[in-house]
């Protein structure tokens, strides 16, 4: 959002990994990495696969750290992860051995918040999230939609002031990802949560964000930003109809090289 100051903000970074053999040069998965996410803005990361957005996510979420540039979060150079940022991955990472509602307590926990508080915590996210009559449930009892819902509660049970997202819906059938995109894009409108959403869907970059930032084949870096400049961005059904998001969509398709892939 134009005038607010960033929440994150990223300066020439570049991330490199060892080389792959004995003696190989050093692999630079992104570089020349610099942009910024105002409060509440929903910014999407748009790429092909390999380019680097997750090492882009996992540098922001204080997982790992850059070999050049600073990511800074409210003004302050991320060291590691911090309580104030959630973060949720294409897969759910639930606890096998318990419950929907004990996944949701899990990281209240951690803060040493009282057993009561801690409960009315988790069934007030359940009950936005949609999930009251699957508490008892244990993951492998739910749907991977409801998996997925069930991740977010626990990422938002934690209160954080920016959430990061990494293909939270890729593995997902079609039907049930366009019910947990508009579920998202509800909650998420519904509070002042600054998003970066990290995906491969150009529809869904659309359907979601305020602004997206397109990744150029590895080694990653930012070749293009677009204002989506749409409407109703807590309701992405609505969105995709416009044609203006189709535009975008063919723009995006376009600048990505997609049609020229073999491997896409
Ligand atoms: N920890 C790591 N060590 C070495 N190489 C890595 C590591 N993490 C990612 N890479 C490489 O960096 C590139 C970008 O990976 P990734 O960020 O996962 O891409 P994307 O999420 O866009 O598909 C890939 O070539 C991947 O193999
Ligand atoms: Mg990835």
């Amino acid at each position: 959002m134009p005038g607010t100051s960033p929440v994150l903000e990223l300066r020439d970074v570049a991330r490199r990994f060892p080389g792959r053999t004995a003696g190989a040069p050093p692999f630079t998965a992104v570089r020349n990495l610099s942009f910024n996410v105002g409060e509440g803005e929903f910014v999407s990361v748009v790429g092909p696969s390999g380019c680097g957005k997750s090492t882009l996510l996992n540098l922001v979420a204080g997982l790992d750290q850059p070999s050049e540039g600073t990511v800074a979060l409210h003004g302050v150079e991320v060291a590691g992860p911090s309580s104030r940022v959630g973060f949720m991955l294409q897969k759910d990472l639930l606890l096998p051995w318990r419950t929907v509602l004990h996944n949701v307590e899990f990281g209240l926990e951690a803060r040493n918040m009282p057993a009561a508080e801690r409960r009315e915590r988790a069934l007030a996210e359940l009950k936005r999230c949609r999930l009251t009559e699957f508490a008892d449930r244990y993951p492998y009892q739910i749907s991977g939609g409801q998996r997925q819902r069930a991740a977010l509660a626990r990422t938002l049970a934690i209160s954080p002031d920016v959430v990061l997202l990494d293909e939270p819906f890729s593995a997902l059938d079609a039907q049930t990802k366009l019910v947990l995109q508009k579920n998202f894009a509800e909650t998420i409108a519904g509070s002042n949560l600054t998003t970066l959403l990290i995906t491969h869907d150009l529809s869904e970059a659309v359907a979601m964000s305020d602004r997206i930032l397109v990744m150029s084949d590895g080694p990653g870096r930012i070749v293009e930003e677009i204002d989506v400049g749409l409407p109703d961005r807590d309701n992405p059904i609505a969105r995709v109809g416009r044609p203006r998001a189709s535009e975008i969509v063919k723009h995006l398709f376009h600048a990505l090289h997609l049609g020229e892939r073999e491997d896409a």
